[in-house]
């Protein structure tokens, strides 16, 4: 299945049952963990640990170092549904099943969507292990998640689930000054960017990241698109932040390993928690 079906809509509401048989509190917000990022499903106190092999319909992960599960339970007195794992479309997934996850968690409850990834740096003022607030995104995945017929039923509030919808404010400016705030106070540099999505798996050649720098791209990665997309059309606010594991192709004289992505992780972690946690209830009471 390539695209959406009205089908489609039953599957998600399966899983949603399922989910809720083992847990039976709503979450409102959902986190979604990028590639080194996974240790913080560990924050969740009293966790309900949900493998995604136990929920009907949810696309297992190929890939090292995305384990696979989803976590229930709260954070900093919020009632989370964290994704440590996800899937991508460069390991043949259907956009239906790389955003199968994101359907769940709006039908679950969440109104609002923390998404990580982990992204090359094409912003040179970038470093590795920046945490940047993405702003804006550039979809050259060549795929579109809301392909197929329209699902108005994924609406999660008024005025969501349209045919077209609006991609101006994607990432919403209220959570995004609510993290700029709360990194300002930790002391963490968080920089914006406009991250830029290809379908890889390849990393780019030096010449498409200057190409990109020239459409505007500050990052670039393989993830985080289709799912805000599917988010906007449910109507959920999105707060989304990159990890640079890496620069990009060409930034610097040295090559890129996928072994580089989980260190940096590693090197980031306490910072990228303690900027979470606090900003949980905060983006929750927005
Ligand atoms: Cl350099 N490119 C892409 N597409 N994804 C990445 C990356 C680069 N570094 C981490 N993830």
């Amino acid at each position: 299945q390539t695209t959406e079906t009205p089908d489609h809509y039953s599957r998600c509401l399966a899983a949603v049952e399922a989910i809720r048989a083992r847990h039976a509190a709503k979450p409102t917000l959902g986190i979604i963990l990028g590639s080194g990022l996974g240790n913080f499903a560990s924050q969740v106190e009293n966790p309900t640990v949900v493998p995604y092999a136990d929920i009907p319909g949810w696309p297992l992960s190929t890939v090292e170092g995305h384990s696979g599960k989803l976590v229930l339970g709260k954070i900093n007195g919020v009632e989370v549904a964290v994704m440590q794992g996800r899937v991508h479309a460069y390991e043949g997934y259907a956009m239906t099943e790389v955003t199968f996850p994101t359907r769940v968690l709006g039908l679950l409850g969440c109104e609002k969507l923390i998404v990580t990834n982990a992204a090359g740096g094409i912003n040179v003022s970038y470093g590795e292990g920046t945490l940047v607030a993405i702003s804006d995104h550039i979809n050259l995945t060549g795929h579109n998640a809301a392909l197929g017929p329209n699902e108005p039923r994924f609406a999660t509030k008024p005025n969501a689930g349209a045919r077209f919808f609006d991609m101006t404010t994607a990432y919403s400016k209220t959570l995004r000054a609510l993290a700029h705030a709360e990194a300002e106070k930790q002391n963490i540099p968080l920089p914006e960017g406009v991250y830029l999505a290809v379908l890889g798996p390849s990393y780019e050649t030096a010449a498409e990241i200057r190409a990109f720098r020239t459409l505007g791209a500050d990052l670039v990665g393989m993830s985080t698109v289709h799912e805000v997309i599917i988010a906007r059309h449910m109507g959920l606010e999105v707060l989304g932040l990159s990890l640079v594991t890496n620069m990009a192709a060409g930034v610097l004289d040295q090559a890129i390993n996928h072994e580089e992505v989980m260190e940096i992780g590693k090197r980031v972690e306490r910072q990228f928690t303690s900027l979470l946690v606090a900003l949980i209830p905060q983006v929750s009471a927005a």
